[in-house]
């Protein structure tokens, strides 16, 4: 073999070993199982970050009506030249557009200011369960899903006792539920309620928002130094091989292309079991917002 035939072949393999997973959904279409989220990305910033994380191979992008970046996002999207169908793009309907018809005509200001004819999954932000919408929020969005305004729906942040009554009143289950989730926090029982019945689950804060010393933890340490990778990395490896769904934000260039090189390794099972052994088990790990609480 030629030392170009042997380069070539090595540039294939790496190219395989870091293909992001796709997962499906009960939408029938999928998801890559990672993408690039720009919750607290400055507006101002956003179109060359979310350019920089498409030319460096992200292809799931992760925003909000709330983050008051979707312009950002579509502007970047637009001049990728990147074909719409190799794209999976979120966004989420904010609190106060939950009642009555509001939600259409907020997804229609999401679509026009990311610049789509729809998005790849539309979520219920928060279950805000004080104004007592959500049930309607999700009647709707089950309407603008049958529009074709979005392919895939799901809700986030979203407890056992909500989607309970989503599954009771409406029969329709969502596709995910965008819930936060990270070694401290890994609220068992509403994944277990969630996978048993085909929801998937995204996890926000996948890093811990950088919250406390999950990196320090000698779990995390001791995998990085035994598999000669950073603690993020493998805290996002510990994700994926849990089955969830992340998209970590970061504002780094270099970053950015770390927490995508999370696909040639693999943590051993005692590995993943003491990541595992990290959530106290009284919901103390949690960094966010209870789920009530955002009205
Ligand atoms: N549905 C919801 O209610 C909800 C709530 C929160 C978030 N989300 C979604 O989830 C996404 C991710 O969650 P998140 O942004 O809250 O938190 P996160 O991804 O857990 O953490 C982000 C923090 O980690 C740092 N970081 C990123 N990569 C790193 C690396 N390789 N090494 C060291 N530090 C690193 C970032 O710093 P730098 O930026 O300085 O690199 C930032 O401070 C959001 O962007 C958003 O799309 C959804």
């Amino acid at each position: 073999m030629t030392e170009h035939h042997a380069d070539h072949r090595a540039d294939a393999e790496a190219n395989r070993l870091n293909e992001i997973p796709r997962i499906p959904l009960n939408s029938g279409y999928d998801i890559p199982q990672l993408g690039y989220g720009v919750f607290k990305v400055d507006p101002a910033e956003t179109e060359r970050l979310v350019t920089e994380a498409l030319d460096v191979g992200y292809r799931h992008i992760d925003t909000a009506a709330i983050y008051g970046n979707e312009e950002g996002v579509g502007r970047a999207i637009a001049a990728s030249g990147i074909p719409r169908d190799e794209l999976f793009v979120t966004t989420k309907l904010w609190n106060d557009r939950q009642s009555g018809d509001q939600p259409r005509p907020a997804l229609e200001e999401s679509l026009h200011k990311l610049g789509l004819a729809h998005v790849d999954l539309y979520l219920v932000h928060w279950p805000s369960p004080a104004n007592g919408h959500y049930l309607n929020a999700w009647t709707q969005l089950v309407t603008l899903n049958e529009a074709g305004l979005t392919r895939s729906i799901g809700v986030s942040n979203h407890l056992v006792e909500q989607l309970e009554r989503i599954e009771a009143e409406t029969g329709t289950l969502p596709a995910v539920n965008q819930i936060e989730l990270h070694p401290a926090h890994q609220q068992r029982e509403v994944v277990e309620w969630s996978t048993s019945r085909g929801v998937r689950i995204e996890a926000w804060g996948p890093l811990g928002q950088g919250k406390y010393d999950l990196f320090g933890a000698s779990a995390v340490h001791d995998a990085a130094t035994a598999h000669e990778r950073s603690p993020a990395q493998v805290v996002l490896r510990w994700h994926l091989q849990k089955g969830n769904i992340v998209f970590p934000k970061t504002v780094s260039r270099e970053r950015l292309v770390e927490n995508l090189r999370v696909f040639d390794f693999e943590l051993s099972d005692a590995e993943v079991d003491a990541i595992s052994a990290l959530d106290p088990g009284d919901g103390s790990g949690r960094v966010g917002a209870h789920p009530n609480d955002v009205n």
